[in-house]
């Protein structure tokens, strides 16, 4: 029974010691927040594929998007991801506007991907 009593607790101290660490990593962001630069993520999105969205520079476009693949942080499980990458970058190279693959990415990962993933540095798989 003690072992028991004490596995518990031990158990519960664990899953306060993870809500502590979640509560101040959210507290104190170290990018993405007024006063912090941005996020890698963030700022690579602005530069790499908003920038030539705008200035409708599709092969620039195209290529970043397509290296967006590389980036996926869970390729074995976010699937949309890849596709939602490869649709824009085949419609910014036929220059079409990849809106939508935008959009659909945005709407279901960018909250994901922030949550938890935000403040790592980027990192391009090989291979893909
Ligand atoms: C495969 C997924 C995916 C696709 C496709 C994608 N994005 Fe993103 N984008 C993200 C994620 C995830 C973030 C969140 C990064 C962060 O905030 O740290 C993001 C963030 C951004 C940001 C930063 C917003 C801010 O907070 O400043 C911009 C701008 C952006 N995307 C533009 C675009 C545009 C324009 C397109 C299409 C031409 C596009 N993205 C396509 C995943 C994607």
């Amino acid at each position: 029974m003690i072992l028991g009593r004490q596995l518990v607790a031990a158990l519960s101290l664990a899953a306060v010691a993870a809500t502590m660490g979640r509560a101040q990593a959210a507290n104190s962001p170290h990018c993405g927040a007024p006063g912090k630069p941005p996020c890698p993520l963030q700022r690579w999105m602005r530069r790499e594929v908003a920038a030539p969205y705008a200035k409708r520079h599709d092969a620039a476009l195209a290529k970043h998007l397509a290296e967006l693949v590389r980036v996926n942080p869970e390729p074995s499980r976010w699937h949309h991801w890849d596709l939602f990458a490869r649709e824009g970058a085949a419609d910014a190279r036929e220059h079409r506007d990849p809106v939508l693959s935008c959009v659909r990415c945005h709407d279901v990962y960018r909250a994901k991907y922030n949550a938890k993933y935000r403040e790592r540095s980027l990192a391009f798989r090989q291979g893909s």
